[in-house]
């Protein structure tokens, strides 16, 4: 058996692999449309390592300790929100760099994008589940009445051994989904419930499968990174978006899934698309919809799609930002009226013309104002919530001279 230490870098060997295999990039054939996802987190993975950000940051223990770990920050804030997280640490990371004679990591926008969607992107990667839950859940939810895994359990449908080549449970979910359908009716028949996941069950399964499967050979199988570029165009091209729109959204057919990805791992998001699937497939019947299958890692696609619609949150009110402009003593050193000052006029600044030149200038710019500020004597400003988001909104709507 598989130690959890062993199993986590694994794990993170997968991550590893997945992301240099396909240097290919994400984003890069994307970067056109602005309708797409600016930050590419392969690229982004690669700046990770280049600009020495593991010296300090491990992921799933991967790395160095001194700064938190990446597979527990990103999931569930937005591009902003971790732009401003990014700024909160800097003055932590401009005492360590000076200490250490590190040379400071200055960044271009899409390599900002780039780390920022990858810091994302870490997240999306169940830690891999818990083999002695998932024996408990494959025995209670009574998959073990039909199903078989190392020769143990019922013969009524296919033994599940072939799944023991993936990590994470993406496939198993691809295929309970594809043979929903005939399986719902053996169960009616039998009279097993239809089984509902919560929070990390099918993770925990994927794992007992692992473990206990009589699979020879056993090549891991490496999926390809999910896009959710490619994610977005199946979302369409698999009718989706008839009944939740095109960017999820919602219609009088279908919820709104923004809040749905609140379930922030493949293995959630997996189990709340099976749990409603047999619904679902009732609606799209009543509409005459096909049931749509999906092949190899359409599903991750799909789930990286839904995953990262709360990471664009645009909006922002600008009245609000004001406020966080001066509450944050930017206006002690940044006059926005001409006159004498410290700190350059942002309104003549190019950084003001979009959220994530904002974020980069800012950056950037760091070690030369924490200089300043030390000097003044003034508190480093520090970004919660939506603050990074309305500000952005406010210095963009003085280059436009509202
Ligand atoms: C010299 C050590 C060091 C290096 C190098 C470093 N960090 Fe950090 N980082 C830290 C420390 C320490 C914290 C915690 C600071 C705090 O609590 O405010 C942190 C926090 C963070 C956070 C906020 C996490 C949170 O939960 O609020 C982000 C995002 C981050 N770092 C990104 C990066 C990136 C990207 C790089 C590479 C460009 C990097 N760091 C390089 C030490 C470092
Ligand atoms: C009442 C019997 C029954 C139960 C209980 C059951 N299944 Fe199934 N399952 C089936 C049948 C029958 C099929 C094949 C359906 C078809 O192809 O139309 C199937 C198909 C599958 C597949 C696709 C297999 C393939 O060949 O690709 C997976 C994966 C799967 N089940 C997983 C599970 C898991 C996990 C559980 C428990 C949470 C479970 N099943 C519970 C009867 C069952
Ligand atoms: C015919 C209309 C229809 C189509 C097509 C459809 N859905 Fe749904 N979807 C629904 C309905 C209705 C619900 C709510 C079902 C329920 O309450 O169990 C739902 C629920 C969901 C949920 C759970 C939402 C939540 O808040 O927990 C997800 C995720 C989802 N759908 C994703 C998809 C994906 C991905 C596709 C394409 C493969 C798709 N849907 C296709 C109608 C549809
Ligand atoms: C103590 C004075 C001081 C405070 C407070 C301060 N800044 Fe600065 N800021 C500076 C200085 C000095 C520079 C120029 C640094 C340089 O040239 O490298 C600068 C540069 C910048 C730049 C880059 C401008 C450009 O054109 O490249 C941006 C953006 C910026 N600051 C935004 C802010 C925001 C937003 C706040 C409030 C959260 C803030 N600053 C608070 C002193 C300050």
């Amino acid at each position: 058996m598989l130690t959890p230490r062993i199993t986590r870098t694994l794990s993170f060997a997968s991550l590893a692999v997945l992301c240099c295999t396909s240097l290919s990039g994400v984003g890069a054939a994307h970067a056109q449309s602005d309708q797409s996802f600016p930050g590419d987190p392969i690229a982004g993975r690669r700046i990770f390592v280049a600009r020495g950000c593991d010296r300090c940051h491990a992921i799933w223990g991967n790395g160095g300790t001194l700064g938190p770990d990446f597979a527990l920050v990103g999931a569930g804030r937005s591009l902003q929100q971790l732009a401003g997280m990014f700024w909160n640490h800097t003055p932590q990371m401009i005492g360590t760099v000076q200490v250490r004679g590190f040379q400071w990591p200055t960044f271009t926008e899409q390599e900002l994008a780039d780390i920022i969607s990858y810091i994302y992107y870490v997240k999306l990667f169940d830690e891999p589940g818990d083999p002695v839950l998932g024996e408990r859940w494959f025995r209670e939810m009574r998959c073990i009445e039909c199903h078989a895994i190392g020769g143990e359990g019922g013969q009524s449908a296919l033994p599940l051994d072939g799944y023991a080549r993936y990590i994470a449970p993406l496939m198993l979910a691809t295929g309970m989904w594809n043979h929903g359908s005939g399986m719902q009716a053996q169960q009616a028949t039998q009279r097993a419930p239809v089984p509902s996941f919560r929070g990390r069950e099918m993770a925990d399964i994927q794992a007992y499968i692992r473990e206990v499967s009589s699979l020879q050979g056993r090549d891991v199988v490496f999926l390809q990174p999910p896009d959710p570029n490619t994610g977005r165009d199946l979302f369409l091209a698999k009718g989706c978006s008839s009944c939740h729109g095109p960017s999820g959204g919602g219609t009088q057919s279908g919820p709104d899934l923004r809040s749905a990805t609140q379930l922030l791992r493949v293995s959630e998001i997996a189990g709340t698309l099976w749990n409603h699937s047999s619904r679902m497939a009732a609606a799209m019947r009543a509409r005459g919809i096909a049931f749509p299958r999906f092949q190899g890692k359409e599903m991750a696609d799909v789930i990286a799609f839904l995953y990262y619609l709360r990471f664009y949150d645009t909006g922002g009110d600008a009245r609000a930002g004001e406020a966080v402009f001066a509450q944050k003593g930017c206006a002690r050193c940044h006059s926005t009226e001409g006159g004498v000052s410290i700190g350059p006029d942002l309104s003549q600044s190019d950084a003001i013309l979009a959220p994530l030149k904002l974020a980069t200038a800012m950056w950037n710019h760091a070690p030369a104002m924490y200089t300043v500020i030390q000097l003044e004597h003034v508190d480093w400003p520090r970004f919660e919530g939506v603050e990074m988001r309305d500000l952005a909104v406010y210095l963009r709507n003085l280059e436009a001279g509202q």
